[in-house]
């Protein structure tokens, strides 16, 4: 691999947004307090660790551009390329996003481009677009039409009606070749060509091969007032659930061993010791496992993985995690935040931070927003001072539905 990303990503957000109304363009309103934008940005980021990523904006979108970044984690806002301008259509906007990436001198092998109003894309979707680009040149994601369809004159009367079996409404990202997909959008300018809505349309159109693959119902594009209200209701905290809040608490400890890496949020540091324990010693899970457990007054980690039990001998802690959020899941609740402290003297978290958090919120099911990972030495005080462990503190926020008045309990 080239020291080059090999994948680029285009987000599109050069539109008007004219069907959604509210005065500004609609990639920048926010949906739960994040721009749509921001949301692609962190969606696509997150689904194509590896690629290089370039939004297309309206000449004078910068400002609102640059708020909707402060919006992301930093090493997010990091792997974006400078923005370039768009232009009056879609099909205008993508082809400028193109000439920009192929101005680079290693332009990347395959792109993706993706809709800044398709905020909720997820990553298993992005992943079988990859597949099927790699494997045949052009994909994109589809789901299967429940309603029929007819073409109809301008008159309103009914011309014909297709098959509905053979028809897909297809989604965003659409991943291609790169270099087949700059030449078909360059033909199309040349034939005077402007009016193709996706860039399938464009390369079907250059005589490209496109094929379709499973696309997710979540993944819409927000269009009108009422899509912002569906989506703000969807990611509202349990809107309507009668519950109760709680608050879980934990804490744990290990020795330093030989070694050269220590694992801690999920991540893999490079250190000059290793935490010695009987699963992978990774504090920081093991606390917020048990944070997540004490929400639910559940017991803890030791009772439900007893460290005398050897099938956890090297266990990846992440299992352990995962349990305690299913068992908030088994309850009727949700976890809706993690807080960890770290407390070291030695390896530097603050590198890692971002990256811990991710991890963390991977395993939780959580947006990277609700996990605060932070760290801290003992002033070479203590345990942790002397350098001779790691300990971790966190606590958790669980809504459960609301029980039996609790003043009532026994
Ligand atoms: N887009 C673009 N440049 C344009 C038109 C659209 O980059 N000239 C982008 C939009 O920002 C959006 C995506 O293409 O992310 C899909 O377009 P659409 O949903 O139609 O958005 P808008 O054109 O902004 O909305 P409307 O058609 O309601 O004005
Ligand atoms: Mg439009």
């Amino acid at each position: 691999m080239s020291s080059r990303a090999p994948l680029a990503v285009i987000i599109v957000a050069a539109g008007r947004g004219e069907r959604a109304g509210a005065g500004r363009p609609k990639q920048f309103r926010p949906v739960a307090g994040v721009s749509l934008l921001a949301r692609s940005i962190a969606a696509m980021a997150a689904a194509c660790p590896q690629a290089d990523i370039l939004c297309v904006i309206g000449e004078d979108d910068r400002a609102a551009y640059d708020q909707a970044l402060t919006e992301l984690a930093p090493d997010w806002a990091g792997r974006l390329l400078e923005p370039v301008a768009g232009g009056p259509t879609r099909q205008a906007s993508v082809r400028n996003g193109m000439e920009a990436l192929a101005q680079a001198p290693e332009p990347p092998s395959y792109v993706l481009i993706h809709d800044a109003a398709r905020p909720f894309v997820p990553p298993d979707l992005v992943a079988r677009i990859l597949a099927q680009t790699e494997a045949t040149g052009a994909a994109v994601p589809g789901t299967p039409l429940v309603d029929t369809v007819k073409r109809v004159a301008a008159d309103g009367r009914v011309l014909d009606t297709p098959v509905r079996a053979e028809l897909s409404a297809v989604q965003t990202p659409q991943g291609f070749g790169f270099a087949p997909l700059l030449d078909a959008h360059r033909l199309a300018f040349a034939a005077g060509r402007d009016d193709l809505t996706d860039d399938a349309a464009v390369a079907e159109w250059a005589g490209m091969v496109v094929h379709v693959v499973e696309g997710a119902p979540e993944n819409v594009k927000i269009t009108r007032p009422e899509d912002f209200e569906a989506a703000e209701r969807r990611l509202s905290p349990a809107p309507r659930m009668r519950g109760e809040t709680r608050v879980g608490l934990g804490y744990d400890v290990h020795a330093f061993e030989p070694g050269d890496a220590v694992i801690l949020g999920g991540v893999a540091i490079p250190h000059e010791f290793a935490l010695s324990g009987h699963s992978d010693a990774d504090v920081v899970l093991h606390a917020i496992t048990d944070a997540v457990l004490g929400a639910i007054a559940d017991g803890d980690i030791g009772d439900h993985f007893p460290p005398s039990d050897p099938q956890w001998k090297g266990a990846s802690s992440d299992r352990f995690l995962a349990f305690a959020v299913d068992r908030v899941r088994a309850r009727g609740g949700r976890l809706v935040h993690v807080d960890a402290t770290v407390v070291c003297e030695a390896p530097r978290i603050g590198p890692h931070r971002d990256a811990m958090r991710q991890s963390i919120a991977a395993i939780c099911g959580l947006p990277v927003g609700r996990v605060a990972v932070k760290a801290t030495t003992s002033e070479r005080l203590g345990f942790t001072g002397r350098r001779e462990g790691v300990a971790a503190q966190a606590v958790a926020t669980v809504l459960l539905p609301e029980e039996a008045d609790p003043t009532e309990d026994a």
